[in-house]
């Protein structure tokens, strides 16, 4: 590689002296284009509830939810995720409300894409918002989470949600083989066109705790970990070996997650694989975000925009955040 001399023929703040020459070397951006909107789905429809553990974000009933829809066609974003917020009494051990075709995820898909079509609409295909035990899959007597069978469950219900008109089915639960078998099932129905994106690089990570408040998950699964099946921190291989299965099994876009603590996947991804890569911005991201701000101690904009753009620079092609909508009016102001 050609590099420039040294100083003093080379003064790298030559460049940044003025903003056009700024603007000029600028490579990478962010856009609306980049974002999708996690949403937390309430049973009742008139229902809005907070969340404690991430001020500002609430759950909703399907009457607020479709304002936020219609909000976020008004910004331009290009989808939503929806995770649904179960009643305790339809939390079984066999996790059958997950592929109830009138359930609250079917119901909510065919309600928004009757009102908004062009909004992407993403579902979360696991199954700890069903299970009494709030694993993502199903159990044995000992508590392992059984790969096979789950499955089973899990192109069931990914099944319902494309019945139902879900854009993108998102396999969030870590079993083996699921790309490939749900993409057998979708295609037995002739749903060739519902997309797969797969949670590859999910790791079995601290920062989803203000999630599992959001849907109740926490307390159901008590003292228990997921560590049998997403992915141990300490491993990056891991990531390439797991991603390059999903890729081969079907996945059209592959994501990593949380998303900040694991920028050097994201980077590594997208260097080997010529595939669109997603990062999650999961909760506790935006709860360390939120509390700093409140608090004064960073400027939550700029702090939240830097953040974002970080993942741009890191290779993803798109982000989950719970700051989408926000991120969407900070840009368009900008404009
Ligand atoms: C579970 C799921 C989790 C999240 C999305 N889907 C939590 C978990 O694995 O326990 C976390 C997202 C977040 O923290 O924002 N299938």
């Amino acid at each position: 590689m050609i590099q420039s001399g040294l100083f003093p023929v080379t003064r790298l703040r030559r460049m940044r002296t003025d903003e056009f020459s700024r603007r000029l070397k600028r490579e990478f951006s962010l856009t609306v284009d980049d974002l999708i909107y996690p949403v937390f789905v309430l049973e009742d429809n008139n229902a809005v509830e907070p969340i404690t553990s991430m001020p500002g974000i609430e759950r909703q009933g399907l009457t607020a939810l479709l304002k936020t829809a219609e909000k976020c066609m008004a910004y331009d974003i290009p989808a939503i995720a929806l995770f649904p917020v179960i009643t305790s009494q339809l939390k079984t051990i066999d996790a059958a409300e997950a592929y109830n075709p009138e359930g609250l995820v079917p119901r909510t898909v065919r309600e928004i894409k009757a009102r908004f079509p062009q909004l992407g609409i993403i579902t979360d295909v696991a199954l700890d918002p069903y299970t009494s035990h709030g694993q993502d899959g199903l159990i044995n007597e000992k508590g392992y989470v059984l790969n096979d069978e789950t499955v089973t469950v899990l192109c069931k219900q990914a099944l319902t949600h494309a019945e139902a008109g879900a854009d993108i089915v998102a396999p969030s639960d870590m079993m083996d083989g699921r790309v490939k078998l749900i993409r057998d099932e979708l295609d037995r129905s002739n749903y060739i066109l519902t997309k797969i994106l797969s949670y590859s690089a999910k790791y079995a990570s601290s920062f989803y705790g203000p999630f599992r408040d959001a849907v109740g998950s926490k307390r159901n699964l008590g003292n228990a970990d997921k560590k049998t099946y997403q992915m141990d921190p300490a491993n990056s291989n891991e990531a390439l070996h797991e991603a390059g299965q999903d890729i081969l099994e079907g996945a059209d876009m592959i994501m990593v997650k949380p998303g900040l603590p694991y920028l050097d996947i994201i980077s590594k991804l997208k260097s080997e694989f010529n595939m669109p890569i997603f990062a999650y911005q999961v909760s506790g991201e935006f709860a360390q975000l939120k509390a700093a701000s409140q608090n004064g101690w960073i400027s939550e904009k700029e702090c939240v925009l830097e953040t974002l753009l970080s993942f741009k620079r890191a290779g993803s092609d798109a982000i989950l955040s719970y700051y989408a909508l926000t991120a969407a009016k900070w840009l368009r102001e900008a404009k």
